[in-house]
């Protein structure tokens, strides 16, 4: 089957051109999450272009500058059109190749199916209101526990993507050698220093990892990815990972940091502080529609507004810029989570370091994707270097569709 959408693979600092051609019956833009690309190639309706009518086409132009595991999607009726299946995985190959001796990517996301393999309703207000709709059956690339083979005692480079419109994914890996495994990469990113994969790893909608594993020297042995539930339940087996072939008898030992991305480093000192309040509405209440918009309530906010801003204070210019930035500063944004649910809040068209929380230590890394977790309050740091509109949202899809979303304005 033409399943899942295929895996884009680009080069770092070599000019891309995509042409989507829309044979949906409805208007879609395709996204390119973690990407920096000029404004007008960033996929958002209204914002970046006009959405790409049925039987239409557009080419999307870019150089990407930053090598690692991306992924792409659309930014019209997102909930539905993501949660049928159109979401990708997009690779950017490091301007020299990095030595693996096998690359795999895999799109973890579960599909929200009844007992009769139909697509169930893809959300409920209850629920969208609170951490969103959860899908039903969990996949590794539109499968059930695929089975995928890497050459025995090689070291592959697994990368991960959840594209699922909900859930938080807590992987750990199981089998011989499991304990040897690195994360080299997040969001993208090279780690300064890869590190081991000892307690579970989150990732959250819309957030991938690199890994780095030894495969066991005996063909037919095998490693399995698992996505850890709540207590009490199974957890629910990804993937399994099968060496084959002649031991290659590499060593993770021999594993070293990938390059790191040429990504503007802060001015934490002189940086402007901006605060963004992550929150519900003051009314929770019905609304009708939204801009190329898919759910019909109104439950969360940023600043207590909420996007696209049909709801007071703002009602004279419901499209204003959540903040407008001075193209070349450094920024810190303080993320105050006053809500029970925890939000992976995205930035569009720039690169942001980790700086701290008020709840626990944060790795520090570069990326696109903020994991939120309860009443936390997370600072991030960027340099406003990409001008234009930037979309600014959880990834949560129902939380973006019902209000937690917005945009900063980089001044040309
Ligand atoms: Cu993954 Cu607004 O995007
Ligand atoms: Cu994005
Ligand atoms: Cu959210």
């Amino acid at each position: 089957p033409d399943a899942p959408p295929p895996v884009l693979r680009l080069r770092q600092g070599q000019p891309a051109r995509i042409t989507v051609e829309n044979r949906l019956d409805e208007v879609t833009t395709v996204h390119w999450h973690g990407l920096r690309v000029p404004n007008a190639q960033d996929g958002v309706p209204y914002l970046t272009q006009f959405p790409i009518g049925a039987g239409e086409s557009y080419t999307y132009e870019f150089t990407p500058q930053d090598a690692g595991t991306y992924w792409y999607h659309p930014h019209c009726n997102t909930l539905e059109q993501i949660s049928r299946g159109m979401a990708g995985m997009l690779i950017v190959e490091e301007a020299e190749a990095p030595d693996f001796d096998a690359d795999l990517a895999l799109q973890l996301r579960d599909f929200r199916l009844g007992g009769d393999g139909q697509f169930l309703e893809f959300w409920k207000a209850r629920a969208a209101a609170r951490e969103g709709t959860l899908g039903t059956v969990a996949t590794a690339n539109w499968q059930v526990a695929p089975r995928l083979a890497a050459p025995a005692g090689g070291l592959l480079r697994l990368r991960l993507a959840v594209t699922d419109v909900t859930r938080l994914f807590r992987l750990r890996l199981r089998g011989p050698g499991a304990d040897q495994a690195r994360i080299v990469a997040l969001d993208g990113h090279p780690l300064a220093q890869p590190e081991a994969l000892e307690a579970a790893l989150h990732l959250g909608p819309g957030q991938r990892a690199d890994l780095v594993i030894a495969m066991p020297a005996e063909a037919g042995a095998r490693l399995t990815l698992i996505r850890e539930t709540a207590a009490g339940a199974e957890d629910a087996v990804l993937a399994e990972l099968v060496a084959e072939g002649p031991d290659l008898g590499r060593r993770i030992g021999s594993l070293v940091p990938l390059p790191p991305n040429p990504v503007a480093g802060p001015e934490l000192a002189r940086a402007e502080k901006l605060d963004f309040v992550l929150g519900w509405t003051p009314e929770g209440a019905p609304s009708n529609g939204s801009v190329c918009g898919d759910i019909p309530y109104r439950f969360w906010s940023i600043n207590r507004r909420v996007w696209p801003g049909d709801l007071p204070p703002d009602p004279a210019d419901p499209l204003a810029p959540l903040a407008e930035l001075k193209r070349g500063r450094s920024y810190v944004f303080r993320l105050v989570n006053e809500s029970p649910n925890r939000h992976p809040i995205h930035l569009h068209g720039m690169t942001f370091r980790l700086l701290n929380s008020n709840k626990r230590a944060l790795r520090g890394n570069l990326t696109d994707t903020a994991l939120v977790e309860a009443n936390e309050t997370v600072d991030i740091a960027f340099v406003a270097d990409n001008p234009g509109d930037w979309v600014f949202h959880c990834h949560v899809i129902e939380h973006q569709k019902t209000g937690l979303a917005g945009f900063v304005r980089v001044l040309g």
